[in-house]
């Protein structure tokens, strides 16, 4: 189903503007706080060294920022970034090409790094922790091993699938974050900042309202705040007022509860089971979405906002949830809510 909030990262139009609405350094970079508060410490202490940041890990769903962040780092670290995803090293000897390039001090950032096959991580892991990788040139009897040394650099790994990487990989990692949803308050300061780069300015009160309905999640409040200010030029409006967006966000059918319509089917759905918890796969395979989709992307906002709770069982919506669609809740007989 095409969701206004789908990731289309490689989609080129918007994908550019987004390059430019991207903050390239901290005071730009918005709310995770606690992250930026611990990563300008681990920057400072190795610029003062004069040593590669230890290895850094970013997982959590998808537009909260996490490239954003591997690049703030690269500018704060006056290092050179070479950005790659996981799927794009298919074979070792791509990883080895990779890493035989690097400089001292380099970064290495690796989006989607759970997808990586497990020949792949195999040497990422000897780079990561000794510098150094094994090659092993020709074939038969006459196959040698080469060992390379490497120069110290920093690999930056992103993923919406923690629960995905290896155990072994994930330890040898100095650093891991888990990125948090953004309150409105923030997401209205991105949308008002990124207003500015446009532009185009935008009120208050239309700032906060994209930010409520844009599911805790930057990307999609850029997106929306795209949309909108299309509605505001058409009707000729030097600014983005809160009738317009208003007007505008329906005309999206994006929901007051920044719910969008994947979210809605999810949530009717556990109403649906009037109380009882549905497993995994079977919402996965009512919604057509694979497991993965669900559990990553889709129900970590709602999990976030106490729409959804995950049981022993399975998944339930919440009292709330029934009040927001507006269906009776079914009687509390277990204890369920
Ligand atoms: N804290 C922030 N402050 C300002 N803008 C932000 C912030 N976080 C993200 N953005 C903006 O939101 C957009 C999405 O962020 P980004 O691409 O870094 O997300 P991501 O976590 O890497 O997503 P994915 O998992 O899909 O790769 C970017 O264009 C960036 O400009
Ligand atoms: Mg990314």
């Amino acid at each position: 189903m095409e969701r206004i909030v789908e990731i289309e990262k490689f989609d080129s139009e918007e994908g550019s503007v987004e390059i430019t609405l991207r903050p390239d350094a901290w005071n730009e970079y918005i709310g995770q706080d606690q992250i930026k508060k611990n990563l300008s410490v681990f920057i400072e202490a190795s610029k003062k060294r004069q040593e590669a940041l230890d290895h850094v890990l970013f997982f959590g769903p998808p537009g909260l920022g996490k490239t954003t962040l591997a690049l703030i780092i690269a500018n704060e670290m006056n290092a050179n970034i070479k950005v790659t995803a996981a799927p794009m090293i298919e074979k070792s000897g791509d990883l080895a090409a990779l890493l035989t390039n690097l400089e001292e001090g380099d970064i290495l950032f690796i989006d989607e790094i759970h997808r990586l096959s497990p020949a792949v991580e195999e040497i990422l892991y000897s780079s990561m922790e000794d510098f150094r990788i094994d090659i092993i040139i020709g074939s038969g009897p006459a196959a040698q091993t080469v060992k390379i040394d490497l120069p110290r650099f920093t690999l930056i790994g992103a993923t919406t699938r923690a629960g995905m990487l290896s155990n072994p990989l994930r330890d040898r990692f100095g650093m891991s974050f888990r990125m948090q949803f953004y309150d409105s308050n923030e997401l209205a300061k991105i949308i008002a900042q990124a207003s500015n780069k446009l532009n185009k300015e935008i009120l208050h009160e239309a700032s906060m309202e994209i930010a409520k309905r844009s599911r805790g999640t930057p990307r999609i409040a850029l997106r929306l705040l795209r949309r909108v200010r299309d509605f505001a030029d058409v009707a000729e409006e030097l600014d983005i007022n809160h009738s317009r967006t208003q007007y505008a966000l329906n005309e999206l059918g994006i929901n007051s509860h920044g719910f969008d319509e994947m979210d809605l089917r999810l949530l009717n759905l556990l109403v649906s089971a009037n109380g009882k918890a549905m497993g995994l796969s079977t919402i996965a395979a009512s919604l057509s979405e694979d497991e993965g989709t669900v559990e990553d992307v889709l129900e970590p906002y709602l999990i976030a906002n106490g729409y959804l709770e995950r049981t022993a069982k399975g998944r339930r919506a919440t009292r709330m949830t029934y009040d927001v669609l507006n269906i009776s809740a079914p009687r509390d007989e277990g204890g369920l809510f």
